[in-house]
């Protein structure tokens, strides 16, 4: 069988990280990078052999287009690249805009094309283990899950774009939906109630607090950036279930019950030399290869639905309403 011939559009931080992961992947070709600055294209197309472009303008003969351009540009790229008949795998957040959101479905649907959404947490090792223990009952039913994701303000975006809330939506939808896709994609569904609170400057919301609510399930996540320049990135949950606890906080995933405490083994595999925040491959590896599996098998994406990312997209655009709409109540 030949290879899959992949395009990668956007060679940053995750151009940089997904270049990594194509070194790994068996049975995928990158094949050509596109990047407006011609030594990142070079730098992340070089390993592979690759050639590369400025625009989609020159896009040799490939299978899959995967983008990671900044935010704003996920759905002009992604409906062109669909209407070209490419296949396309796009980074988190599907975009800035239900909108746009729906004009990346729709075309993906005219086109017989898939769509993915690159919500790497689905696929990061504590946070499947983490799913597990859920769907399976083993500690019981999930009682609460708090989770939390904060660093500083991500300086290395191109032009800046981080800093534009009309490009990234600040910390609540670049940083922060990854914790509110994790818990719409655990529970299945929207929360049945939901309140937020947070702080706003000029770069949008840079801090949010939600509590949703699902059934009798209580899920808690706060993202920020509003650490100082020298802080640490740093993710972390606590779930409580009905016979134990599940913590990542800083160091290994940890299961306890009231008979003690264990480890699960994880897969660890580390990336090197990308820039940003992030220093484990796995998540970005696993979510690519459930991508390119599923493509080569002709198996459905039903771990990440384009109806599942545009929920979640939806749902951190109404915790930035709810911040931004807040109002201090005097005591
Ligand atoms: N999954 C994760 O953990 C994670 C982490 C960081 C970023 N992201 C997402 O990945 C996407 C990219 O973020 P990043 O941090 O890599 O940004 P970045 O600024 O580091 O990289 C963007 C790249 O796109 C290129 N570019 C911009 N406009 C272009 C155009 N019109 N044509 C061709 N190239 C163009 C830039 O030159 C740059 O190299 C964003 O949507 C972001 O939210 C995901």
């Amino acid at each position: 069988m030949q290879n899959t011939r992949v395009a990668l559009v956007g060679a940053g931080f995750m151009g940089r990280m997904h270049g990594q992961v194509y070194t790994a992947l068996e049975g995928v070709d990158l094949v050509h990078v596109v990047d407006k600055d011609a030594e990142r294209a070079t730098s992340v197309a070089g390993p592979h052999g690759a050639s590369t472009s400025a625009s989609l303008d020159n896009l040799p003969e490939v299978d899959v287009v995967d983008i990671c351009l900044p935010t704003d540009l996920h759905a002009e790229f992604a409906v062109r690249v669909l209407e070209m008949g490419k296949h396309v795998v796009c980074e988190k957040p599907m975009a800035i805009s239900l909108a746009e959101a729906d004009r990346m479905i729709e075309a993906s649907e005219r086109a017989g094309k898939r769509l993915m959404i690159a919500h790497c947490i689905r696929f990061w090792p504590e946070y499947v283990e983490l799913r597990r223990l859920v769907e399976s009952g083993e500690l019981g039913r999930l009682l609460s899950l708090t989770m939390m994701r904060y660093s500083p303000f991500p300086s290395w975006g191109s032009d800046n774009w981080l800093a534009d809330e009309r490009r990234a939506g600040g910390a609540a939808l670049d940083l922060h939906i990854h914790d509110t896709d994790f818990a719409t994609y655990l529970m299945g569904r929207a929360p049945d109630e939901m309140v937020s609170f947070g702080n706003v400057d000029e770069r949008g919301v840079s801090h949010v607090s939600t509590t949703m609510s699902f059934g009798e399930t209580v899920i808690h996540a706060e993202g920020s950036w509003n650490l100082p320049a020298k802080a640490a990135f740093k993710m972390a949950f606590r779930a409580t279930f009905e016979r134990g606890a599940a913590i990542m906080d800083g160091g290994p995933l940890m299961v306890v019950t009231d008979e003690g405490s264990r480890v699960p083994e994880m897969p660890k595999m580390a990336a090197s030399g990308a820039g940003g925040n992030i220093s484990d491959l796995g998540g970005y590896y696993y979510e690519l290869k459930y991508f390119y599996d599923a493509l080569r098998d002709g198996k459905p994406l039903d771990q990440i639905t384009p109806a599942s990312s545009r929920l979640s997209l939806e749902t951190v655009l109404a915790e930035i309403e709810a911040v931004k709409g807040a109002r201090t109540v005097a005591a």
